[in-house]
């Protein structure tokens, strides 16, 4: 088939007549919209300039087909050059071998016990927050939720790359040199050249570890001392960048995005804050609670999951076929492009009963059925889902088990509360910044 002969091979399941680029924009997300409700579990796109055929697969056992039972048969897909120029070769967008031989080295970094290490850190951090928080509350003003969220989740990752080394990078610097991550939300080429300029400075610390074989603990340090099984060999300076640099992205905007869309949700829901409340006064009473209090947060973690249920930051991933395979009645020809949308998965009435309405108790197993892990993917699935998904849940959880219960964030009194617009980037966000007013919980 030429490129521009779009004529849709017989075999092929159906879709939509016109022809459309997938790709992480607006127009994508507008089409997917009317497409996946009417198209269903399968549906093929054709488009001007691709020339294999684009399937966009929202049932949750095809998905598992692709992305655990047959996987080594999807490579990662379109959409990821933009991620390229960011990140070099790191774990998100490497395959195959090189992408095995690194995540093995770095599984063990995200341990149950080094996160709890670096949960306490985060404890720190949450806590220096209540003294800006509490004075724009004294004057009951408003606070833009979203730049804090983002610079929160920024911080977090930094500290738990860097620990102490931040500081000395920032007073060498004269500022965090990373601070502009969090404050431009574009990731145009401009922000990838500032970004890969970082380097020198990772790359100093990097430097000054090794010849002084200081390891405070962090995952700078973990994945410098992580060594291939087979060989014994460490990461090359090249490949600690592209990893920290992953860390930074990956880890920064999903869980600040996440953050921020919760405390919208809960804004606009005062019946599940009261049970949010509640769980964190009888389980993480105090400042000083245990991590293992933290983490037997029942119904925050599912306040969570609903969040990313209905606002998955990443809300469309790509693989390619590497060879031939058959998804149910269709055969995929080898070459095929493959769009997996969590958002719309996400909201599909065949899985989620009523689904634009938020409602955590749909992840709580003692009251609902337990949902199928397939039509649930915020983190992906199989051997490539998100090795950071613990680390969020701690950062967030920690979040709102030590903010939540000072600090009550609402829409303007006598206002209802907006519908916010969405801005479906690489990472799904808000068009325009949340703001929200703050009171001491106390007095609200
Ligand atoms: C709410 C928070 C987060 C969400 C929703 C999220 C989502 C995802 C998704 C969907 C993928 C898979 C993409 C694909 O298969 O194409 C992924 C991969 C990844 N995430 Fe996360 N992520 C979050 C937090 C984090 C954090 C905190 C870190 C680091 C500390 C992190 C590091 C990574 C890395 C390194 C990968 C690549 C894994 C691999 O390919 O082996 N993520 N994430």
């Amino acid at each position: 088939m030429s490129i521009h002969d779009t004529a849709r091979p017989a075999d092929l399941p159906s879709g939509p007549d016109e022809l459309h680029t997938i790709g992480p924009d607006r127009q994508t997300f507008d089409a997917l919209a009317r497409w996946v409700p009417e198209y269903g579990d399968l549906f093929c796109v054709q488009s001007r300039d691709r020339r294999d055929p684009s399937f966009v697969v929202s049932n949750p056992g095809y998905i598992r087909q692709i992305l655990l039972t047959n996987h080594e048969n999807y490579a990662k897909g379109v959409g990821f050059e933009r991620v390229k120029m960011l990140l070099g070769n790191g774990i998100i967008v490497s395959d195959g071998e090189e992408w095995r031989r690194q995540r093995t080295m770095m599984q063990p970094g995200f341990s149950r016990a080094n996160i709890a290490r670096l949960s306490e850190p985060m404890r720190a951090m949450n806590l220096a927050l209540r003294e800006p928080w509490s004075r724009l509350a004294d004057g009951g003003e408003v606070l833009d939720i979203t730049t804090a969220m983002s610079r929160l989740g920024l911080e977090v990752i930094l500290r738990s790359i860097f620990s102490s080394d931040l500081d000395r990078i920032i007073g060498r610097e004269g500022g965090n040199p990373f601070a502009f991550l969090a404050e431009d939300a574009t990731r145009d080429l401009q922000t990838a050249v500032r970004f890969r300029n970082l380097a020198r400075v990772i790359l100093g610390v990097v430097g000054e570890r090794r010849q002084s074989g200081e390891r405070p603990f962090d995952f700078l340090s973990l994945l410098m001392d992580a060594r291939d099984r087979k060989t014994g060999a460490g990461m090359t300076d090249k490949e600690l960048l592209d990893e920290i640099n992953t860390l930074i992205i990956a880890g920064h905007e999903t869980s600040a995005g996440t953050l921020n869309w919760a405390w919208y949700l809960l804004g606009r829901h005062p019946d599940v804050e009261a049970r949010l409340l509640a769980e964190l006064a009888e389980r993480t009473p105090g400042d000083a609670f245990s991590f293992d209090q933290l983490m037997d947060l029942n119904y925050a973690a599912c306040v969570l999951k609903e969040t990313l249920r209905l606002y998955p930051p990443v809300w469309l991933f790509s693989r390619r076929a590497l060879k031939e395979d058959r998804l149910g009645d269709f055969p995929v020809p080898a070459g095929a492009h493959i769009f997996i949308a969590p958002y719309f998965l996400h909201r599909r009435p065949e899985l989620w009963p009523d689904p634009e309405r938020f409602d955590p108790d749909r992840f709580d197993e003692a009251r609902n059925p337990p949902v199928d892990r397939y039509a649930f993917i915020p983190f992906s699935a199989g051997a490539r889902r998100c090795i950071g998904e613990y680390f969020s849940f701690v950062e967030m959880q920690m979040h709102l088990a030590l903010l939540a219960p000072r600090f009550a964030l609402r829409f303007a009194p006598g206002m209802p509360a907006p519908a916010v617009e969405l801005e479906p980037a690489v990472n799904l966000r808000t068009r325009h910044n949340i703001h929200l007013t703050i009171r001491h919980r106390s007095a609200a």
